[in-house]
């Protein structure tokens, strides 16, 4: 493929969606063609599977169909947007991607890897992210995030946030554990600062690539 695919993950709260459309804009500015989408949505039907996913109201959704919507949106996202973007050339920014599956079902939930990275195969084929920022924070400052974003918006996606304080854990850890494994693709933002400090260090990692 002759575009790049840039992939932002990080805790709840991390400041990743602000930070995605902040590199969006700078990469614009330098008159780079880029595509910005988001997991679980991007497209109609994953916009339509993100409500079912994230309603507070879907306590009895089962680890494996939750597993699957998740992927379910993935592969729409990568048939109809990143694909062909990433095909005629430009550069893809997703908001999360494979990894929050391997860090929130997979670490968190306790699905096997393997079975993720065989179901990733499916939904998307060999497309992989040339690069993950991954935004670093700590546990209490995400969860504070998190409430106040739920206390000012009605949006009612709080189904994931109703998890416990251990799930965060297993699941930051998860991305730390990830981050280890692949070092040169996955890079840690430290992300306790202001927002333009923040956009900083990501720009620099950015055009360094
Ligand atoms: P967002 O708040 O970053 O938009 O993400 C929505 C929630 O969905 C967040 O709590 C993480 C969760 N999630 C998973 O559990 N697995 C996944 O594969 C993805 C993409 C998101």
């Amino acid at each position: 493929m002759p575009g790049t695919f840039i992939t932002v993950e990080g805790i709840d709260g991390c400041g990743k969606s602000t930070q995605l459309s902040i590199l969006a804009r700078k990469l614009r500015e330098q008159g780079i063609d880029v595509v910005e989408t988001v997991e679980p949505g991007g497209t109609l039907a994953g916009r339509e599977i993100r409500a079912i996913l994230l309603d507070p109201r879907q306590h009895a959704l089962n680890a494996r169909t939750e597993l699957l919507l998740y992927f379910a949106s993935r592969a729409q996202n990568c048939a109809e947007v990143i694909a062909p973007a990433l095909a005629r050339g430009a550069t893809v920014l997703c908001d999360r991607f494979t990894d929050s599956t391997i860090v929130y079902q997979g670490a968190g939930r306790g699905v096997d890897e393997a079975t993720i990275r065989q179901l990733h195969q499916i939904a998307c084929g060999s497309l992989y992210p040339d690069l993950t920022l991954l935004i670093d924070i700590d546990l209490e400052t995400s969860l504070a995030r998190a409430l106040a974003r739920n206390a000012e918006n009605a949006t009612r996606e709080t189904r994931l946030e109703e998890e416990s304080h251990a799930f965060f854990e297993r699941v930051r850890d998860g991305y730390q554990r990830l981050a280890r494994a692949e070092p040169e693709r996955v890079q840690v933002i430290d992300g306790r600062a202001s927002i333009e400090v923040v956009a900083e260090r990501i720009w620099s990692v950015v055009t360094h690539r």
